[in-house]
């Protein structure tokens, strides 16, 4: 990515990282992701507010050469993970003068993860102002807008707020300011889904808040900069609240067709009931896996309910299934209803282990159908009727949002 101008004597200078295909080793990121690095240059300092990944550190290296600065005064780090403070130590031996800049919590993680010294870090606090000048950076914590540490930081003389993680995407784009293209307000859900959405209740007044402050420009640690802060903040309200969309969410297996006829047969009966139908199929490539949980767990931010439809493996669910279940127990969905379909050959404890592992998912349970072997007759009128009740339901809810 090259230096790119924010606006006056404003610059971002951080990495793309276009063929980065999975974060943490959890999260399937098809369109790659950035980290995003700006600088901001006052009359009389100039801070850096975060840096890279440290696979990209020559990137940031050389976009900082490229962009003129000659001496740092700050390096504002805005969230510890190492994909947004790995290359710290590289621009502090470039620029020595650099006091890093944090709050009590990040200087504590900077010496936890990255073995910093205590004293290296200039620790401020909720609406501190840091004076640049003729330009002044205020701080907001905003804890749990991924980890414990998070804050943002406000730009007061240009409107812009720099928002570490929140409202980031991971998507790769040289048009940094080409905002919300219908398939990166799908990259923003996905990531919301797997970062934010554990903490919605949190997410959702750090998002009021935001509106309050009215910034003419939201610029996140990922992604695209949000031009039109309206896109991402009307959504994040969406995604937060309560509502939910008349969808269903059917994340499946099949090995020898048996779920597969009970899946096919509960999307034709759900949607012949007006509602919007995903079956996610957990196993059908090698990929599958990863990348078809990350679809069902961008479903869940606004489903209103999930069918797990599993075959029994070794006595329990397949091991695929139990994988997305976890996933989805951690993210906490506000998805209101759920139901266990699937099939055995001989015995079954699918159902006992898969509610062990959603614990956390709140929603309303339906009865489980489990059928042994091929699915008959009298089988498929059962799922007719779990299809009926669950469309009743939904159909009930007082608050659903349009698909
Ligand atoms: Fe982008 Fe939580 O680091």
């Amino acid at each position: 990515m090259p230096v790119l101008p924010v606006g006056e004597r404003i610059y971002e200078v951080g990495a793309s990282h276009p063929e980065r295909q999975l974060f943490d080793c959890l999260m399937p990121t098809p369109h790659g992701t950035t980290y995003n690095a700006y600088l901001v240059m006052g009359s009389e300092k100039t801070a850096l507010i975060d840096a890279v990944d440290p696979e990209k550190t020559d990137i940031l290296l050389n976009n900082l050469k490229e962009s003129g600065v000659t001496q740092i005064d700050y390096l504002i780090t805005l969230h510890t993970e190492q994909d947004h403070s790995g290359s710290n130590t590289a621009v502090l031996s470039r620029y020595p003068m650099a006091r890093v800049v944090g709050s009590e919590k990040i200087r504590d993680m900077l010496e936890t993860h990255l073995h910093y010294d205590p004293g290296q870090v200039m620790v401020i606090k909720e609406g501190d102002k840091l004076d640049l000048g003729d330009r002044t950076l205020q701080f907001m914590m905003i804890p749990f807008a991924h980890w414990p540490d998070n804050m943002m930081v406000y730009l007061e003389e240009e409107r812009i707020l720099f928002s570490s993680d929140l409202f980031g995407s991971h998507y790769a784009t040289p048009k940094m300011f080409a905002t919300s293209s219908a398939e990166q307000r799908l990259a923003a859900k996905s990531y919301f889904a797997e970062i934010m959405m554990p903490f919605r209740a949190q997410i959702s007044r750090y998002t009021a808040k935001v509106r309050q402050l009215k910034p003419r420009l939201i610029a996140p640690a990922h992604g695209p900069v949000w031009y039109d802060p309206d896109v991402i903040l009307s959504r994040y309200e969406r995604w937060t609240g309560d509502a939910v969309k008349k969808l269903v969410t059917i994340p499946y297996i099949s090995m020898h067709d048996s779920t597969q006829v009970l899946v096919e047969r509960l999307a034709v009966k759900l949607s012949a009931q007006g509602l919007s139908v995903v079956c996610r199929n957990l196993g059908n490539r090698p990929d599958s896996l990863t990348l078809e949980t990350g679809h069902f767990i961008m479903d869940l931010v606004d489903a209103a309910a999930v069918v797990l439809a599993t075959p029994t493996v070794l006595g329990g669910p397949h091991p695929n299934m139990a994988y997305a279940a976890m996933i989805a127990n951690a993210v906490r969905p506000k998805t209101k209803f759920m139901a266990m379909v699937g099939s055995y050959g001989w015995a079954t404890q699918a159902e006992k282990t898969l509610t062990a592992l959603t614990g956390n998912i709140k929603a309303e349970r339906l009865p489980t159908l489990l059928v042994k072997g091929l699915p008959t007759q009298d089988d498929l009128v059962k799922v007719d009727e779990l299809a009926s009740e669950l469309g009743q339901r939904i159909q009930a809810l007082p608050d659903l949002l349009e698909s």
